[in-house]
């Protein structure tokens, strides 16, 4: 089976990471699915954000949960990227309406653990289900308490456990967790057997950041179910290839 790209906070290589624009560019260099991070804001919505502050990728400065959607909508999110001007924080709902529309996953990473978004694991589900998109999204998480979380409210819902460090049989602790998927940093990968083991055992392995080509060439030797990656075109170059 063809290994999937996964587009990483879009196509971030060249577009502001998290925004409608690197989500677009991801579908148009023919990503099979994207990555992205939820974050919750004062008033309660779901926005597209990888750091739970807004100072690195917009204009502003301040922890997203201590501002309202309105205001998050007032700053530039370009990322400071010459090419791009007046980038608007995307909510997740905004995400998900686009997705609809293309033959794209998604992978909602929930940022939560150093901010305690209470109840966001609720909210995000009943979101995806009203939207009629279960069956296209997948949850991860560092934070697997958090994905524990969604497992109770569903246990259809699969679920991909995010690590870095290498983790010795990743599968069994998958299987503990009833998870479908691990997450690992690609380079945990180089401990022999992690990927063949994992498809023994029926655990989807979805590496990432796999960016350059060798190490593109890498995972689609090893199997892996989906490459995360900031580079969908070259991802693709590169499978086109193998
Ligand atoms: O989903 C994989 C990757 O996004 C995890 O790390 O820091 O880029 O969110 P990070
Ligand atoms: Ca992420």
């Amino acid at each position: 089976m063809k290994t999937l790209i996964w587009a990483h906070r879009g196509a971030s290589g060249y577009a502001p990471e998290n925004t409608m624009e690197a989500f677009k560019l991801a579908h148009q260099q023919q990503a099979d699915g994207i990555e992205l991070d939820i974050h919750m804001t004062k008033d309660g919505h779901l926005v597209v954000a990888h750091d739970e502050t807004i100072d690195r990728c917009s204009d502003g400065s301040g922890r997203i949960i201590d501002k309202t959607l309105k205001e998050l909508l007032s700053y530039d999110f370009s990322n400071h990227l010459p090419n791009y001007k007046n980038v608007k924080i995307p909510t997740l709902e905004e995400v998900l309406h686009f997705v609809k529309g293309t033959d794209l996953t998604v992978d909602i990473e929930i940022k939560s653990g150093l901010v305690n978004y209470e109840g966001i694991e609720e909210k995000v589900t009943s979101l995806v289900s009203k939207m009629g998109m279960k069956k296209r999204v997948i949850y991860s998480s560092f934070n697997h308490y958090s994905l524990m979380l969604i497992k109770q409210i569903d246990k259809s819902i699969p679920i991909g456990l995010l690590y870095t460090e290498a983790m010795v049989d990743p599968h069994v602790y998958a299987a503990h967790l009833t998870a479908e998927a691990v997450h690992p940093f690609y380079y945990t990968l180089a401990v022999p057997d992690t990927v063949k083991k994992c498809r023994e055992n029926g655990i989807l392995v979805n590496p990432w950041t796999v960016n350059t080509a060798e190490h593109l060439g890498w995972m689609y030797k090893e199997g892996v179910n989906a490459v995360i990656t900031n580079y969908p075109d070259t991802a693709f170059k590169i499978r086109r290839q193998m």
